[in-house]
């Protein structure tokens, strides 16, 4: 009979995760596989409505804790209340998710208002760093305690039309690299850079069906669009013991890229 099992590592038992803009879409697919290895879950999201349905459905899938709440990641009495209610909820909090964010698309790259690049970076950028100073004492007391950040593949490299989401998202990177540091043998901290996840955000993000199919790069090594699961399945690893070893990094989980230069056939 075997009696190793490779997928221990990537359970969750004993870990409270919080995972921000839960409700849908990509942070949905994080909170069902952390739930899924064993973690208790809070889906905080601007939708509490959504926040509590879906993880109420996940609760009901997994068989695992997991409870929704309203709060607006912009919003500092917000974060802090969001906080301290995970961690009173469930005796303490050991995995940080910072996963809300997004941006719009502009024609000219140069038409963006001082307002809105402000905006962009207070939702993408400053949203992470004031959920981790709230998180900050609650990590400090836990094991393989992690935060992993949604990321984007347009913040290490150049998408001119999401200008000031890209900016955003590449400042993202930044600050959680030099919070690494900071962390050093305590939390270990990690962004993955997403690829095209085809969603309706997109269509809300001003690009019509055939800007979408374009983005989803159906010429890269892998010739499709990512599923929210693609990227979970990199969250999991990375927040669970099997990524106790990965701190400090971006992780581009994008489907491959393009497909640049290929063997000849
Ligand atoms: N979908 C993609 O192709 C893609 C690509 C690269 C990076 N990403 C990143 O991945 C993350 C998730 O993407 P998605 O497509 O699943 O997003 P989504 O828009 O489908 O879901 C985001 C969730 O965040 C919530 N939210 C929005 N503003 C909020 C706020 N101020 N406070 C709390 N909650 C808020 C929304 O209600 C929603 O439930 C984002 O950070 C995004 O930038 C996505």
């Amino acid at each position: 009979m075997a009696t190793f099992d490779p997928f221990a590592d990537f359970r969750m038992d004993g870990h409270v995760a919080l995972v921000t803009g839960g409700a849908q879409n990509i942070g949905e697919a994080i909170a069902r596989s952390f739930a899924g290895a064993g973690a208790r879950v809070m889906i905080a999201d601007l939708n509490g409505d959504k926040a509590q349905a879906t993880a109420a459905a996940i609760a009901g899938e997994t068989g695992s804790d997991v409870r929704g709440l309203a709060c607006d990641v912009t919003n500092e009495a917000e974060v802090q209340a969001c906080v301290s209610e995970t961690a009173r909820a469930f005796g303490g909090l050991s995995t940080l998710v910072n996963n809300v964010g997004w941006g719009r698309a502009y024609d000219d790259p140069l038409s963006v208002t001082n307002e809105e690049m402000i905006e962009s970076y207070r939702l993408n950028t400053l949203s992470a760093y004031r959920m981790t100073e709230a998180c900050r004492p609650h990590l400090l007391k836990a094991d393989n305690a992690s935060i992993t950040n949604s990321g984007s593949l347009v913040g290490v490299e150049p998408a001119f039309d999401f200008i000031a989401y890209s900016a955003a998202k590449a400042a993202l990177n930044h600050l959680m690299l030099g919070l690494a540091h900071y962390f050093a043998r305590q939390v270990r901290i990690n962004t993955v850079l997403i690829g095209t996840v085809l969603t309706e955000g997109y269509a809300a993000a001003g690009l019509d069906e055939k800007a979408q199919q374009d983005l989803a790069h159906p010429d890269s090594l892998t010739g499709r669009a990512g599923k929210p699961q693609d990227v979970a399945n990199a969250f999991l690893w990375l927040a669970s013991p099997a990524g106790s070893w990965m701190s400090g990094q971006t992780i581009r989980v994008h489907g491959g890229g393009r497909r640049i230069r290929l063997k000849p056939e």
